[in-house]
């Protein structure tokens, strides 16, 4: 059911969004820019620029107000990363990934034969991971932060009890909740204070989550992880079938982390190592890229979609037999993963005129979900903010306590569900990204940070699951080696290749009926699909002149503010 749901939401928000996105301009900013998949959300990061905060407290403020505006994905129940790089070149990242609980065992998806229940991962309370989002925002904040907490987490909580304007997407969302078999707190989460379904361009006000983040507000941290709010998730767990506990959450801790990082010819690559998968496999694929000679390669030509596919399909096996949580996986080969040696092996054996085969003894992972969130931030200095978080499908587990107003992430359906069984369709059991008591599952999410003369030069990121890896990928080539302006960069037909499925899938209406014709020939299946990534970006150019800040039109909500 939660498949069918989530592909439908999905398939909504692309249709909307034929209707209803913003302008294919790029925006500019000589002090500041935002951009995120709600304008809204937005403006209020940028209103935190104009008063003197820096980026780190610019992407919290905008994080905190997409739990509002945008909850599809935008959350305080779910996790994610942030990659930060300050104007001179200093970086870091920030951990705050879900993790299992202490009661969650490898086969707590299997029936008493030892197969998976299906679905099961993805649904009810047990798919429900330690929701990290808090945590990692305030560990940012207390690290890296300038402005007050509290004036950070205010224009949320004003958001949510004063109402915003009810989005055509949302609109739609909530009329689907109400006419399937979804959970009770998501039919019920669009309905305003009479128990009425809220309407397009009406006020929807958020009371119960207003009361939440005034709790965070003013106890930071211990407002979402211990007292009231971890005591009514712990109530509203054990009351319900879950099994996330008060301890769980006292000892929920984000982890700061040195960035895995790379370069693409004078470029450098900073991006989220482990439990991401992004960073690794983003390298791995630019470095495979660099052994070619691009310039004799024209942008979407049959050669360059055949390459690119390539590469993808060799960083996905990789990603798969290494990858985990490296609190969990002491021995991953990360230097090996993203030496320039590695990439060269690894494209030697590319044939240019012929699809490898993906080898069943490797497997892709697939069980992230569709939906997600990015947002990146530049401050005034040029201190730059590359941030992705998510509650794994759309609307997570569609599950929540109806006191504290926020959704709970389905994250465990990222961990490998049958440990040791593997399949050429979906299944995967490969052993780094199995379920352990307060281990990470590992992620696609890519917030990325191209830098130029050692210095932020471009700031990336989007939702989408494992496409996200392959779409942050290919916008960051278009910029770098196909001298695209950003907006043109994120826009432009993508493709996307995970292993497994064997497939290679573009975007509808991108790529030209010959060139695919040429790519079966060549032994590609070959797929369309209406729309790949959700990018967020935002150019610094080396001269000094404005930031460009583009949002990708695929986004019914988003936009680009700066000032
Ligand atoms: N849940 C999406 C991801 O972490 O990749």
């Amino acid at each position: 059911m939660r498949n069918i749901k989530s592909s439908f939401v999905i398939a909504l928000i692309l249709a909307t969004s034929l209707f209803y996105h913003t302008s294919f301009a790029q925006t500019y900013g000589q002090n500041g820019m935002v951009v995120s998949d709600n304008t809204v959300a937005s403006q209020v990061g940028t209103n935190i620029l104009k008063k003197g905060g820096n980026a780190i407290d610019a992407s919290i403020a905008t994080a905190f107000a997409l739990a509002v505006t945008h909850p599809q994905a935008g959350n305080i129940g779910g996790g994610g990363f942030l990659v930060y790089m300050d104007a001179n070149g200093m970086s870091t990242t920030i951990d705050f990934r879900e993790k299992a609980p202490l009661l969650a065992t490898p086969d707590m998806f299997l029936d008493s034969d030892g197969q998976l229940i299906k679905g099961s991962n993805h649904e009810g309370l047990k798919s429900v991971g330690v929701p990290g989002t808090v945590a990692g925002l305030y560990m940012a904040h207390q690290k890296y932060g300038k402005l007050p907490w509290k004036d950070l987490v205010q224009p949320s909580v004003d958001l949510a009890a004063n109402g915003v304007e009810f989005s055509y997407t949302l609109a739609e969302h909530a009329k689907n909740f109400n006419k399937g078999t979804y959970p009770q707190f998501l039919k019920d989460y669009y309905h305003n204070s009479k128990g009425e379904l809220t309407k397009h361009g009406e006020l929807w006000i958020q009371k119960n989550l207003a009361e939440t983040l005034k709790l965070i507000r003013d106890h930071g941290r211990d407002g979402f992880y211990k007292g009231a709010v971890a005591q009514e998730i712990a109530t509203y767990m054990k009351e319900n079938g879950g099994i996330i506990t008060m301890e769980d959450l006292n000892k929920y801790e984000a982890v700061e982390r040195q960035a895995i990082t790379g370069t693409y010819k004078d470029y450098g690559i900073v991006s989220m190592p482990p439990p991401s998968s992004g960073g690794v496999a983003i390298i791995e694929m630019l470095n495979i890229m660099e052994q070619a000679n691009l310039d004799s390669i024209a942008f979407n030509s049959t050669a360059y979609v055949h390459l690119v596919a390539e590469a993808m399909r060799r960083a996905f096996a990789d990603r798969a037999e290494h990858l985990g949580d490296p609190d969990f996986n002491l021995e991953m080969p990360l230097d090996r993963l993203t030496s320039k040696a590695f990439a060269k092996m690894r494209y030697d054996n590319i044939d240019m005129n012929k699809a490898s085969v993906s080898d069943t003894l490797k497997f892709g992972q697939l069980y992230d979900g569709k939906n997600t969130t990015h947002l990146s931030v530049v401050d005034k200095v040029g201190n730059a903010v590359s941030l992705t978080y998510t509650l794994e499908q759309s609307y997570g587990s569609g599950l929540g306590s109806p006191k504290l107003g926020f959704i709970f992430n389905n994250e465990m359906g990222d961990f490998n569900p049958q440990p040791g069984y593997t399949d050429s369709g979906w299944l995967i059991g490969t052993d780094p990204n199995i379920i352990q008591p307060e281990k990470r599952m590992l992620s696609s999410m890519s917030p990325t940070i191209v830098t130029k003369n050692g210095k932020p030069y471009l700031v990336i990121g989007s939702p989408g699951g494992r496409t996200i890896i392959n779409t942050v990928f290919q916008t960051i080539l278009n910029v770098i080696a196909y001298d695209m302006p950003i907006k043109k960069a994120i826009e432009t037909m993508k493709i996307h290749h995970q292993w497994f499925p064997d497939e290679l899938i573009f975007e509808n209406d991108l790529m030209s009926p010959d060139t695919k014709k040429t790519l079966e020939a060549m032994g590609h299946v070959v797929k369309g699909r209406d729309n790949l990534g959700r990018l967020m970006g935002i150019l610094i150019p080396t001269d000094g002149t404005a930031y460009i800040g583009a949002s990708d039109s695929s986004s019914p909500d988003g936009g680009a503010v700066g000032y």
